[in-house]
């Protein structure tokens, strides 16, 4: 996509677009504008005052789709659980975590990094800050690819029935939990939602699926669009097995060049808005191309090399504003671990295809890669 936002920034900043359900909307591709749209209030996350309450979805009622004061209140249910010292506590078990699949992966020779590492790895770590059975994840992945490619779906009965067993399987896990709570994040919500009415059930259902599904989605596709950067730049692979302090500045880079999120959820406009000699009609829908912002060259020196030792970057792949991503610490850390435990027992892995056959997946939301086939040694 990146040489058409390149147009689309040079041209068309604050391109106004016609959605294939008949709505307009406009998508956001310079920095400084992505900046300022992500921080400004006029532009509503609430999608439920946009459309009515008939077209609600489990995701309707959480933190991502709304607007203070409840954004607040449920932000702050369950920020406790990921600042960064509690997530810096986790390291040496997300080390564990990835040396065990490096230890039992299917071949010692070649592996398919998606599915043999990059994906279970993020599914196993917010399984057990959830407390949810870890032996059910080729359901949630299941589950959440539905969700997450659900605007190209065709087959809406598909949607219908994984919604079903989704919404089935976690209302029961909660009543199970209720009985018996442990010291896990769905405990705490649960003995939260008990002790007041702070998270109504329907809050709760909606905030466990937020992060089941934002909790790996996202973490995926940070390792294996990183891992594929550094197999595509085998000088910038080598420096890092060379310089491996450099791992923080290369996680970074990793976001900047080929962020998980390419779109970050649609806003919409509260009320009528000028912007950069634009019309923003109330109720429009705002879109802002994150990987768009994050070439953008007013903001970046030569955005589009990949360079793991740039300094200080304001890349936005965890957007921007109150609704910053909230998994962001726990993401650097699973990415830094992730990449330094591969690189350190495969140091001449590399890429077993041409680039340019890789499949993404489809969607606008989240960019990644399906299958990256590694040969290790
Ligand atoms: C929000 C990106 C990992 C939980 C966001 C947003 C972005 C983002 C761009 C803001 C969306 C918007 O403004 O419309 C990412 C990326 C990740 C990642 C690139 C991995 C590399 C995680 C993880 C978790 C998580 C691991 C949790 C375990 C959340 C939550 C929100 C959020 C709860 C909503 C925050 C709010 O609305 O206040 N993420 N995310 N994310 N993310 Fe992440």
């Amino acid at each position: 996509p990146y040489p058409v936002y390149e147009k689309l920034r040079k041209d068309e900043p604050v391109f106004k677009v016609m959605f294939p359900h008949g709505e307009f909307g406009w998508i956001i591709s310079r920095y400084e504008d992505a900046v300022q749209v992500l921080k400004d209030s006029r532009f509503s996350k609430d999608m439920v005052k946009r459309y009515g309450a008939d077209r609600q979805s489990i995701f309707s009622s959480t933190m991502l789709f709304s607007d203070p004061p409840d954004h607040r209140r449920l932000r702050g249910l369950v920020q406790k659980a990921f600042t960064p010292q509690l997530v810096a506590g986790m390291r040496s078990h997300i080390q564990d975590i990835a040396s065990d699949l490096l230890d039992n992966l299917p071949s010692q020779e070649t592996m398919n990094l998606i599915d043999d590492y990059a994906f279970p790895l993020p599914i196993i770590v917010i399984s057990e800050i959830l407390g949810v059975p870890l032996e059910d994840r080729d359901k949630f992945r299941m589950w959440s690819n539905t969700f997450i490619e659900a605007s190209t779906m065709k087959n809406t009965v598909l949607l219908q029935q994984h919604v079903q067993e989704f919404t089935e399987y976690l209302t029961a896990w909660f009543a199970k939990v209720r009985k018996d709570p442990g010291q896990d994040l769905i405990s705490q919500l649960v003995i939260a939602e008990e002790s007041g009415d702070q998270l109504s059930e329907k809050e709760l259902l909606g905030v466990v699926s937020l992060l089941i599904i934002a909790g790996h989605e996202t973490t995926v596709n940070l390792i294996g669009n990183g891992i594929l950067a550094l197999l595509e730049h085998p000088e910038q692979r080598d420096l890092l097995i060379k310089r491996p302090e450099l791992i923080h500045q290369a996680i970074e880079e990793m976001l900047r060049y080929n962020g998980p999120v390419e779109f970050s959820t649609s806003r919409w406009a509260s009320e009528d808005i000028e912007f950069r000699g634009q019309h923003i009609a109330k109720g429009d829908l705002v879109i802002v191309a994150l990987d768009s912002a994050n070439r953008d060259e007013e903001q970046f020196k030569d955005p589009d090399v990949f360079d793991i030792t740039r300094e200080k970057s304001s890349h936005l792949a965890f957007g921007k504003g109150i609704h910053l991503c909230l998994g962001a610490p726990l993401a650097r850390l699973e990415g830094e671990i992730a990449v330094s435990t591969l690189l350190h027992r495969f140091p001449n892995m590399r890429l077993q295809a041409d680039v340019d056959t890789l499949e993404w997946r489809p969607g606008m939301v989240v960019r990644g890669v399906k299958e990256i086939p590694v040969q290790l040694i």
